[in-house]
C-alpha cells in the first residue's frame, strides 16, 4: 500500500526531477514498452483471426465483413469482443464443461483467448509492431473452400425461387462426377452459390453418389451454414469411377427476393492407393413424437436406440428447427453411463461435429444410446427464427415445424476388429496419448474395481 501524496511528504528535489524528465525524453523506450505489454494485434490478435475466423471472414466468403488487416479489423473490435465472449463467433457450440473435448478442425476459442481479444478492445485496439505480424495465411481454392483446394467439384442443377414462394421438396436433379479412376473421399463441401445477397434458398440438400450400375456408395447433406464432412481416413467412402451424384431431397425455402442458385461440391481425395480399412455408415437418432408447447422454455425431448453391432461413432450432426437449444448423447452400457456430447443448438449454424479418431467414442453391441434435447419457445430477440412462438407445434418439415434429431456417421465393426481398437485405446490411455472418456469399455476395469462386482 502507497500512502496517499499530502503537503507533509517531502518533495524531490527540483535537480532529480529534472533529470527523470530527461530521461524520458531522451529515452522513449520505457513509454514504447509499456505500451507493447498489453496485447497488440499483430502480434495476439492476428494469429487467432487466421486460425479461428478467415476462413469466412475474408473477400468472397460466407461472412459480412473481411478480418484480414488491421484496418478492416479495428472497427470491428468492439463486436469481436462481444461476439467472442458469448461464444457466437466462431459458430461452434460443443459444451466445453462436459464430455469428449477433440473434434477434428475445431475452431473454437480458448477461455484465455476470449479474454486477451477482449483485453485487446478495451485497451484502445491498438495495432502494434508491424514486424511481429504473421504472414497472412493462404486459403488453396480461392473462394469459400475450407477444405483446401478440391480435387473434383461438382456443380448441381441451378433452381429459381420466387420471392415469397411457398418451400419446396424434391430431387433437382443429377450430375456425373466424370471422374476416370476409383478414389476415396477424404472430406466434401458444399457452397451454395446464389445471385442474390439475402439469405440461403436450399434449407437443406440431401447428395447421394452412386456407381455407374446404380448402388449408394456415400451420401452426405447440405444444410444453411453447415460446415465440410471429414471422413475418418480408415473408413473413407469410395468415389468410383463414372459415378453420380444424385441431388434426391432438396428443401427450398423463399428468401425475399427472387433468387437462382445452385450448389457446388466440392470433394478432397486421400492419395491414390489409400485403402480404407472399415465402411462408414449412417444411424439417424430421432423422435418423431414431438408435443412442443409454446411460449416455455426447457423442453425436454428424448430418443433412444440399441445398438446391434459394435461401432466406432465418427461424428454428429444435430438437426433441431427455431426452437431447439440444446442436445447431448449419451451412451449406457452396463454400469458404465457417459455424456459424450452436449452442444448449444443455433438454427442458423447447422455444424457437423466429427471426433479426432483417438478421441471417437468405441461402443460394444447393446449400448444403448439416449439422445436428450431442449426446446424454448420463449420469444428471444437472439433468436428471430421463432415466428410462432405462442403456438403448440409437432414434428413437420418446414422451418416453423420442429425436429429433433441427429444424423450419426458410424463405422459397423466386427468383435474382433472392436477388441483391437479397444486394447489400443487403452494403451494410449496409459501412455497419456488419449482418453477413456467415450470407450465404454475401456473404463469398466475401474468401474469393477470401484464397484467390487465380477
Ligand atoms: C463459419 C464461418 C465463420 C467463422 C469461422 C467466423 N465467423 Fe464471424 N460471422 C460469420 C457470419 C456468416 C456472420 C454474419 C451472420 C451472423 O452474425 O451470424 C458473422 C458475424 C460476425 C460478427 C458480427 C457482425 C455484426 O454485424 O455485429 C462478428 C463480430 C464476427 N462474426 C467475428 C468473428 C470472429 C472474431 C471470428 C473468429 C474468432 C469469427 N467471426 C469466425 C461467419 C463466421
Amino acid at each position: 500500500m502507497t500512502a496517499p501524496a499530502s503537503p507533509d511528504t517531502p518533495r524531490p528535489p527540483v535537480s532529480v526531477l529534472l533529470l527523470l524528465t530527461a530521461g524520458i525524453l531522451l529515452d522513449p523506450a520505457p513509454a514504447a514498452r509499456a505500451r507493447q505489454s498489453g496485447p497488440t494485434f499483430t502480434r495476439d490478435v492476428a494469429p487467432i483471426l487466421q486460425r479461428s475466423c478467415q476462413r469466412c471472414h475474408r473477400p468472397g466468403s460466407i461472412a459480412p465483413m473481411a478480418l484480414m488487416t488491421y484496418e478492416e479489423v479495428r472497427p470491428w473490435a468492439a463486436a469481436i469482443r462481444r461476439e467472442t465472449a458469448r461464444r457466437a463467433m466462431p459458430p461452434w457450440f460443443i459444451d466445453k464443461a462436459v464430455g469428449i473435448q477433440h473434434y477434428r478442425d475445431d475452431p473454437s476459442l480458448t477461455d484465455a483467448e476470449i479474454a486477451l481479444l477482449g483485453t485487446w478492445a478495451e485497451t484502445g485496439a491498438p495495432e502494434g509492431d508491424e514486424a511481429d505480424l504473421p504472414p497472412a495465411p493462404s486459403f488453396p481454392g480461392g473462394v469459400g473452400w475450407t477444405i483446401g483446394e478440391p480435387d473434383l467439384i461438382v456443380e448441381s442443377p441451378a433452381v429459381t425461387v420466387d420471392a415469397n414462394a411457398p418451400d419446396w421438396w424434391g430431387a433437382i436433379g443429377a450430375v456425373p462426377t466424370g471422374l476416370t479412376e476409383d478414389r476415396y473421399i477424404a472430406a466434401v463441401e458444399t457452397i451454395e452459390i446464389s445471385d442474390t445477397t439475402g439469405g440461403a434458398v436450399f434449407h437443406h440438400a440431401g447428395l447421394q453418389a452412386l456407381t455407374p450400375d446404380g448402388r449408394f456408395e456415400m451420401g452426405t447433406i447440405h444444410e444453411v451454414g453447415r460446415n465440410a464432412e471429414l471422413f475418418d481416413p480408415d473408413a473413407a467412402p469410395p468415389l468410383t469411377a463414372g459415378s453420380t451424384i444424385v441431388f434426391n431431397n432438396a428443401h427450398l425455402h423463399a428468401t425475399g427476393s427472387k433468387t437462382t442458385a445452385h450448389l457446388r461440391v466440392g470433394f478432397r481425395f486421400l492419395p491414390i492407393g489409400h485403402r480404407p480399412r472399415f465402411e462408414t455408415t449412417g444411424i439417424t437418432l430421432g423422435n418423431p413424437e414431438l408435443d412442443v408447447r409454446g411460449n416455455t422454455p426447457d423442453q425436454m425431448v428424448e430418443a433412444f436406440t440399441t445398438l446391434q453391432q459394435p461401432i466406432k461413432l465418427v461424428s454428429l450432426e444435430p438437426h433441431m428447427h427455431a426452437a431447439g437449444s440444446r442436445m447431448c448423447l449419451e451412451a449406457v452400457w452396463g454400469v458404465v453411463r457417459q455424456t459424450l456430447t452436449c452442444l448449444g443448438f443455433d438454427p442458423e449454424w447447422v455444424r457437423a461435429y466429427a471426433y479426432e479418431p483417438d478421441a471417437a467414442p468405441l461402443l460394444p453391441r447393446g449400448t444403448l444410446l439416449r439422445l436428450v434435447g431442449w426446446m424454448d419457445t420463449t420469444p428471444n430477440p437472439g433468436n428471430p427464427y421463432l415466428t410462432d412462438y405462442r403456438n403448440w407445434t409437432g414434428w413437420g418439415s418446414r422451418p416453423v415445424d420442429n425436429m429433433f434429431m441427429s444424423y450419426l456417421k458410424v463405422i459397423l465393426l466386427t468383435g474382433d476388429q472392436f477388441r483391437e481398437l479397444v486394447t489400443d485405446r487403452t494403451a494410449k490411455a496409459r501412455a497419456g496419448t488419449a482418453s477413456t472418456l467415450g470407450c465404454l469399455p475401456c473404463t469398466l476395469p475401474f468401474a469393477r474395481e470401484a464397484g467390487g462386482s465380477r
